[in-house]
């Protein structure tokens, strides 16, 4: 069973959080004087447009246009409900999902790639320097430069970059410019934090050059908010007064961020954000102050982190080896509104499989860590004999990401 709307029921605004979340959220700090940083500290990344959305108070914010006209490609996305591995389960729970692999670049990551691309080509940038971990991030953003006529530099993650070929191929057929990261160091696998400082690292040495990142900030979780604000129709659609659950594998915290800011100020609405043993930022982390990246070239953000240096083991869930999350996260787990749990790679690799074989697709390894706690909490509902309506965020697919599935399927996987 699925629930589509039509073109015209995209959201014509983004949900911001922020109001919620009054006296929660520290500012970024300036990595050289530790003072709250200005609009003009960060101008040389980023246009005067999303540093405002980064501070915003208004409760919402209007998509331009012309982003809109772009994001109906592909949304609004379907709500799917998930009723053979609801059935596979034996769980009276209802399992709901958002579909976001539909998109061009198989992930919700297009989202906000577009608006950012957007709003830098109308402040006249020329050039869009990023990271990306899995690759995910990288092809969204030359997706998102092509249809906005920006050149675009990718910094992937050097485990990635041999791991996943394709993805390569996929953002060079969209006209980008990929190179291993770390520049400097040939021998090393590489992490995001080390391939956002190469990118900030570009970005601030050229004048025609901003940069451009796919999580974390508070920009990036408000574009991903469409996400959620359609579930919530979709769900009224299917008879449904409120998700008992919404989850989401988190990263950085943007896909997470997507589908359950909007579900913030309902009471009786849970929130779990999942991650890996390997990485375990909201389970494991410490909250302070930290850089964004290794080299600490950006702002110290008030998040959970394992440490602006943790290097994280090279698993294939490329997207969640990330030493920190979005503040706005670290916020909500703080606070007590969210919840956070993390899983070994083999589990949600099984996860995965299990949906594969009853649901049919075949998710990114990041999202088999949100189906591993959907599945747990199914069955939780079952012991409970209780009816339960999860709602989560397919985040991406994964069709490049087979060499790690074939690592799995012949006993290739470690922990
Ligand atoms: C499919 C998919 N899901 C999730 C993530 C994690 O990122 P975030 O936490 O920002 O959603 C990524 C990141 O690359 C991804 O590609």
């Amino acid at each position: 069973m699925r629930w589509n709307l039509p073109p015209s029921e995209l959201p014509t605004t983004w949900f911001n959080v922020l109001p919620h979340l009054a006296g929660q959220l520290e500012p970024p700090l300036h990595p050289a004087t530790r003072q709250p940083v200005g609009p003009d500290d960060l101008a040389p990344l980023f246009p005067m447009a999303l540093i405002a959305q980064e501070v915003s108070t208004e409760p919402s914010i209007e998509i331009p246009g012309e982003v809109l006209d772009v994001l109906r490609l592909w949304r609004p996305t379907p709500l799917i409900r998930a009723t053979r591995l609801e059935n596979a389960l034996g769980t009276p729970a209802r399992i709901y999902y958002k579909d976001e692999s539909v998109s061009p670049a198989g992930s919700h990551k297009p989202n906000t790639a577009v608006p950012q691309a957007y709003y830098n080509k109308a402040e006249g940038v020329k050039r869009l320097s990023t990271e990306t971990g899995a690759g995910q991030w990288g092809s969204a953003l030359c997706l998102a430069s092509t249809f906005f006529g920006l050149e675009c530099k990718v910094y992937m993650v050097r485990a990635s970059f041999q791991q996943k070929p394709y993805r390569r191929v996929l953002m060079e057929t969209w006209g980008g410019n990929v190179v291993p990261s770390p520049v400097d160091k040939p021998d090393h696998p590489g992490s995001l934090g080390a391939a956002i400082s190469d990118a900030v690292r570009d970005a601030a040495g050229r004048a025609d050059t901003h940069y451009s990142l796919g999580s974390v900030l508070n920009h990036v979780l408000l574009h991903q908010t469409v996400i959620g604000q359609e579930a919530k129709t979709q769900l009224a659609l299917a008879g449904e007064d409120h998700p008992d659950v919404v989850i989401g594998c988190c990263g950085g915290g943007s896909n997470l961020g997507g589908i359950s800011l909007p579900f913030v100020p309902d009471k009786g609405v849970r929130l779990l954000a999942v991650e890996p043993t390997s990485c375990p930022t909201l389970t494991g982390g410490r909250f302070e102050y930290d850089f964004g990246d290794t080299a600490g070239l950006t702002p110290l953000l008030p998040m959970y982190t394992l440490g602006h240096d943790f290097v994280p083991p090279s698993i294939h869930a490329g997207g969640l080896r990330y030493h920190g999350d979005a503040p706005v996260i670290s916020a909500l787990v703080r606070s007590g509104r969210m919840e956070a749990v993390a899983y070994p790679q083999s589990k949600t690799f099984e996860a995965a499989v299990m949906w594969a074989r009853t649901q049919g697709t075949v998710p990114a390894p990041e999202t088999g860590h949100a189906i591993k706690a959907v599945i747990d909490e199914a069955l939780a509902a079952k012991e409970e004999g209780k009816e339960k309506v999860i709602l989560f965020n397919y985040s991406g697919h994964g069709l490049l990401d087979l060499s790690a599935y074939d690592d799995f399927l012949h006993d290739r996987l470690p922990d």
